[in-house]
Formats: C-alpha cells, structure tokens, sequence
C-alpha cells in the first residue's frame, strides 16, 4: 500500500483512538461525510476557533465580530447567486456507477503530472548540489518544460469551459486525457451534468405556506446583509472588517477524505470592506497576513503554497487558496477572495435597500468592495492534526507515536503524575491540579508505571508531563517534562504554571512571524 495511504489511515484511527473524531450516529452506522468530534477534539477545534479569533478580531482594531442565524431569507441565496451557480460539475462512470466530481478528475490528473515534473527537479537538485539553477531547469529541461506547460494548459482549458459552462468540453478534456474512473479503470462516461449543492428545508407547519429555506452554504451572506447594521452600531470607517465563524452545509456529492470535504463543516470567514480600485492591494494585503498566520504555528514552511484560481466564482475577480500538504498530498485549506461589490449590489437589488457607505474623507457615498478570507476549520484541523502525529524511532531503538500539537492549540496543556500512588504523592498531584485549572486544561493521571503514561501523554498531544515524586515532598520541586524533546526539568512547583503559561501563550506563537 502506498506510504501515503497508510499515514492518512493512521490519522483517522488515532483521531478516533484518542477521542478526536468520530463518525457521526455511528451505532447506526454512521452517515457519510458527516463527523462527531469527542472530548479532545472540541477543545483542539474550539482552540483553532480562539486562534483565529484572536489574530482577526482582538489583533485588529478594525474588525469586529458577528454570530448570524443559519437560517437566512431564501431570496438571500437568490440575490447571492447560490441558487442559479452553486453547482458542481457531476459526471458519472457507466461502468462502475460512480459518481465524480469532473473538475476534481482533471485537477488530480493535472497534479500528476505536475509531481512528475517535481520528481525531475528533485532528482537533478541532487545531481547538481549547491550549483543547481530550478528557475533555469524548469525553463531548459525538455521533460520538465512539456510536464510544467501540459500542467498549465490543462488548468486553463478546464477554468475557461467551466466559466463559460461549456460542460461538452469539461468531457471531452476527460476524455482527450484518457482520464479512467479511479474505482475500476473505465473510461467510459455519461455527460457531464450541474448539481446544486445546497440543502433545502421548510419554515412553517402546512404544506401549502411552508417557505422554502436552505442550510447557509458559506457563512459569508449573514455578514453582508448585516454590513450597515455592524456598520453603524460599530461606528466603523472604511476599510474594516466584520468576522464570523459558524457551521455551513453543502451537499457534497464527492464527499471523502475524512473531514476534508464535509456536508456539515465550520467555516471562519472575514470580509473586509474597502474603497472601490482598493481592492488589489488589500487582496495582497490578505493573502500574506494569511499565510503568516498559518506559519506561525510551525507545522512547516515547505507545506504552505499558493495556487491562484484559473476558474474565478461568480462573484470574484481576484481568488487564490492557500494549498497545505496533507496526508494525500497539496490541496486547498483556505481561499482568500477579491469578491468586488458582488454581494452587496446584488442585495441591493433584491432587498431595495440601500446598503452604501457615505466615506467622510471623501464625502461620497458608495458600495464597498469586499476582500474575503475563508478557511474550514475542521480542514485546518485535519491539517493540524496530521502534521502533528509522528513516529519517532528513539536512542534506544524503542519508538514512540507523538502527537506533537502546537502546544497553544492542545486540548490539555499539563498531565500531572505522582511517581506512585502512595506516600502522598497523589494528595500533592491533585493539589496542583486544583491549582492549575484555573489557568489551563490539565488532566491527573495515576494509573501504569510512569513510562507509559509518559508515552499515553504523548499520544495524546498533551505538550507537558508534571511528575510528582519523593523529592517533591521535602522540598517542593517537581520534574517539567517537554513532550518533543522528552527533556526533564526540576523546578519549584511554584513556577511551573509561569513555566506553561509562556509556552502556550498566544502571544508567543502568533507573534512569532
Ligand atoms: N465564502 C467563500 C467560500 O465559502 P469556499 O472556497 O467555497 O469559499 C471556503 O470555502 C473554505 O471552506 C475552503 O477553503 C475550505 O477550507 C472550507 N470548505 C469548503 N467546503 C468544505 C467542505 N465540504 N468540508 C469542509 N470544509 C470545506
């Protein structure tokens, strides 16, 4: 099995293993692309939440928070464009009576073949050492010029057919790639079709006056037909930015990859408005303050790229994501969007109100133009979480699976030992947990000799041990252990809860870019 597979299947069971994630109503068997996350796995998530949160609203004094209904007026999707272009191109394979997304088919045939080309440079990195020019490989090297343009080409024929629902082409590229169903090799396929992915349900008990609403798909439209309402109760002045975070559910016909693509996710989305011919800068603007964001968590530059999108939504004029390289290697974790004043026009228009920002600088009244940051957070907690889980070969040969959390972001911060469970030593355990829990989440384990519950802890992604042992009851010191280093270090029990404090400390890891 390939080496990728087996890391992706070791995520999954250890998320479930350790109370991470499991499948949702699984007594029942579950429903597919839908998740339950147990008692470590809300408070890594409600971490994630709080770090973005916190770098978005608190950092800035210019964007405030908001919590919209998931319910919305239906003629908010109208207006949006969700209901006549939130489709996804659907083909199915006769053979096999699978059903793909097409854009999905061409975009991971084209990812092969850009690896073909990375596996070229790689190798002639190696062959040339220090001297070795990429930029003048990439546009020298026959192979790796024919890999890198077919790469391209391919992209940009797919984003212009979809653009201009040209869904005859979108099969005819399937078909001039020979691309085969994954499942059973056929390369025999029906048209391509749209699906539209929203949910739909009803307000109201009869039939006949029902309405008719939907599940939100994005978060995104609670922000803007609140804009004027934030606005002016917030007393904001252009640019600013209103952030949200909340469920939204699509019905995703290709839903797989564990908690990649779900029909039932969170989203953290920031819309921050600006001056019409502003946007460009602010899209830059964005699109680094993102990325900073993400690096500042030390999961590794290398895993972080940019892909500018070929195919724009319906609404952009500008859109890129943020690829990190998960388990089944480089895909979208965020988008960062130049929505232009799409949104806000097209509300306008349907609702008849105005929703215009008078600038006093200018002393004008327009509609703002908006620049979007977007990201999943249970994609950015699968992406925290699998870069996290390693296997270390020891010094002694022994190996240890660790879960090595970005400590501000753990669910438990400190699991407090007492060497044995006598002499006192567990009475003066729980007094530091009594202590300690008013700062962090801690845990108190007694149970196992202490090796192993150092190896649980590891597992668990809990950052530091605190061992209580004989010493520590003449003279007040217990051990502080560091779960990457397994470094051990004796201090005053009195110090410890500064010790921790600085390691996990927001502060400390958001200002570390
Ligand atoms: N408001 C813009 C918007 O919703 P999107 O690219 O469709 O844009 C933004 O979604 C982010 O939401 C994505 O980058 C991804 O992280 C997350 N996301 C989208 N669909 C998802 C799904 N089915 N399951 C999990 N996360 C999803």
């Amino acid at each position: 099995m390939a080496k990728k597979e087996d890391k992706f299947k070791k995520v999954i069971a250890h998320a479930k293993e350790y109370g991470y994630i499991f499948g949702s109503s699984e007594i029942y068997d579950g429903l597919s692309a839908i998740y339950d996350y147990g008692h470590n796995g809300a408070e890594l998530k409600k971490n994630i939440r709080e770090y973005w949160w916190k770098s978005m609203v608190q950092m800035h004094q210019n964007i405030v928070g908001l919590d919209a209904s998931i319910f919305m007026h239906p003629t908010t999707w109208k207006a949006s464009g969700h209901v006549d272009a939130f489709n996804d191109p659907l083909i199915d394979n006769k053979d096999s009576k699978k059903r793909y997304r097409a854009d999905v088919l061409i975009e991971d045939h084209a990812e092969k073949i850009l690896q073909k080309a990375q596996k070229e440079i790689t190798k002639a990195a190696k062959r040339f050492g220090e001297s070795f020019d990429e930029e003048q490989f990439k546009t020298t090297n026959p192979r790796v010029v024919k890999y890198l343009t077919s790469h391209r080409e391919i992209l940009s024929r797919m984003g212009k057919s979809l653009e201009n629902e040209d869904l005859a082409d979108v099969k005819a590229l399937i078909e001039e790639l020979e691309i085969s169903c994954p499942e059973s090799g056929s390369k025999n396929w029906t048209e391509v079709k749209q699906f539209n992915l929203m949910f739909g349900t009803k307000l109201g008990a009869s039939a006949n006056t029902a309405t008719q609403l939907y599940l939100r798909p994005e978060t995104a439209q609670g922000i803007f037909v609140n804009f004027l309402n934030v606005q002016k109760t917030g007393r904001m002045r252009i640019p600013f930015g209103i952030a949200q975070t909340g469920k939204a559910f699509r019905n995703e016909i290709v839903a797989r990859q564990f908690i990649f693509r779900m029909r039932e996710f969170e989203q953290m989305e920031m819309q921050f408005f600006v001056r019409p011919g502003e946007e460009m800068k602010y899209y830059e603007y964005w699109k680094n303050e993102r990325l900073k964001w993400h690096q500042s968590l030390g999961l590794g530059l290398e895993n972080y790229r940019f892909h500018d999108h070929d195919k724009l939504a319906h609404y952009a004029n500008a859109a890129a994501d943020i690829e990190f390289n998960f388990p089944f290697g480089f895909k979208e974790l965020e988008g960062i969007h130049s929505r232009t004043d799409f949104d806000l026009k097209a509300h306008e228009e349907y609702s008849g109100k105005k929703l215009q920002y008078f600038d006093p600088e200018l002393k004008e009244s327009y509609t703002p133009y908006v620049v979007e940051t977007s990201i999943g957070l249970d994609r950015m907690f699968l992406a925290v979480f699998s870069k996290s889980l390693v296997d270390e070969t020891l010094e002694d040969g022994s190996e240890r699976t660790v879960l090595k959390l970005p400590a501000v972001l753990a669910p438990v911060k400190a699991a407090i030992l007492p060497l044995v469970k006598k002499d006192g030593l567990p009475e003066l355990a729980t007094q530091i947990v009594d202590d300690l829990k008013w700062s962090f989440n801690t845990v108190y384990d007694e149970k196992d000799a202490v090796g192993r519950r150092y190896r649980r802890q590891d597992a668990n992604g809990t950052p530091f041990c605190i061992t209580v042992d004989h010493q520590s009851l003449e003279d007040q010191t217990v051990t502080l252990r560091d779960r990457d280093t397994m470094q051990q270090v004796r201090m005053p029990i009195s110090e410890i809860k500064k010790a921790i404090e600085e390691k996990i400390d927001f502060k400390t890891w958001l200002s570390k870019n």
